[in-house]
């Protein structure tokens, strides 16, 4: 008799299920089970924005900017976190949806500091033509000094929309960290350390993956911060170089974003299998051997601006 054990069968895969046959705008879309309406409006080439969605996270829908009108559906539902289903009618660009969109535009923008919110989110505010500033100086209530409690980065939460991005990138989904969390209810929730500590007395790693997905620059790296308060911050003439950091062999890509010669900051790809745009701290903040400081006591800043100021530029456009 054998005594080789028997290694049960694979069982079969389980075959797929029927795509969904759905109505975006008067055309009918068929898309796998299981999309999201955002990626089936994406599917149709309908730009739809986004300020708490990623690529890289769950939903937390927490900004409702996305939202589209589905027939049958008393609310507004948000695109990026509900799923089709087959007779679906949607409309993405209906009155209702349009004001809804720029109703939270125009909230966000009139009590939060959105000047260096993407290019993208500043298209939709023109093209939904939102008008933060209608609500007055009285509405900016989430006004408050930068915190710069360490060399690396910065974060100033008058520039925050709380759309838990950050949170979540710290958090269960990425970084397993948990040095943050929204402290505080109504207009008093923030993102907070524990017991607000400052960021190097709490359990924060300096992976800057926060830093990565903040859609406004409330969270940013140093050299950032400092050249776009002097004006020198300028993204027309910088250039991004991707490669491998060398740091350990697990394969991470880097995008080094260079002006004057100089690494300004580091990213890594969202598609990216390894990393899926999230690094450690020596891939995000451990490039200054590259760059041959001239002067033992000069530090990596220091050099940065002074690169950026002898280019000539003079406080010109930040973005
Ligand atoms: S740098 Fe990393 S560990 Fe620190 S708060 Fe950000 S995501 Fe969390
Ligand atoms: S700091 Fe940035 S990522 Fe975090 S909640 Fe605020 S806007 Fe979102
Ligand atoms: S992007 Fe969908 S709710 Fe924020």
């Amino acid at each position: 008799m054998s005594t080789h054990p028997v290694i049960p069968r694979r069982p079969p895969a389980p075959p797929e299920p029927p795509p969904v046959s759905l109505t975006i705008d008067g055309q009918q879309v068929d898309v796998p089970a299981g999309t999201t309406l955002l990626d089936a409006c994406h599917r149709q080439q309908i730009d739809t924005p986004t300020l708490c969605y990623s690529d890289v996270l769950e939903p937390a829908a927490a900004c409702r900017v996305c939202v589209v009108e589905v027939e049958g559906s008393r609310t507004l539902v948000p695109s990026c976190a509900r799923k089709v289903e087959d007779g679906m009618v949607v409309q993405t660009n209906s009155e209702r949806v349009r004001h809804s969109r720029r109703m939270v535009l125009e909230l966000l923008g009139s009590s939060v500091d959105m000047s260096y919110a993407s290019s993208e989110i500043i298209d939709w505010t023109q093209r939904y033509e939102a008008d933060p500033d209608r609500y007055g100086e009285a509405a900016r209530t989430v006004e408050q000094p930068a915190k710069i409690d360490n060399a690396l980065y910065m974060r100033d939460y008058s520039r925050c929309i709380t759309c838990y991005k950050c949170v979540d990138a710290c958090g269960e989904q990425a970084q397993n960290t948990f040095a943050i969390t929204v402290a505080g209810r109504g207009f008093e929730a923030g993102v907070s350390t524990e017991y607000d500590v400052a960021l190097g007395d709490s359990a924060c790693v300096f992976c800057g993956n926060c830093i990565a997905v903040c859609p406004t620059g409330a969270i940013m790296f140093s050299s950032e911060h400092q050249l776009r308060e002097e004006g020198l911050w300028d993204e027309d003439v910088q250039e991004v170089t991707r490669t491998v950091c060398s740091f350990c062999g697990v394969g991470c890509n880097l995008e080094l974003h260079v002006q004057d010669n100089r690494i300004v900051k580091v990213t890594s790809p969202q598609d990216h299998e390894v990393t899926s745009g999230h690094l450690c701290i020596k891939g995000r903040f451990g490039y200054d051997y590259v760059q041959n400081l001239p002067d033992p006591m000069t530090t990596p800043i220091d050099d940065v601006l002074a690169a950026a100021r002898a280019s000539g530029r003079d406080g010109g456009p930040t973005r």
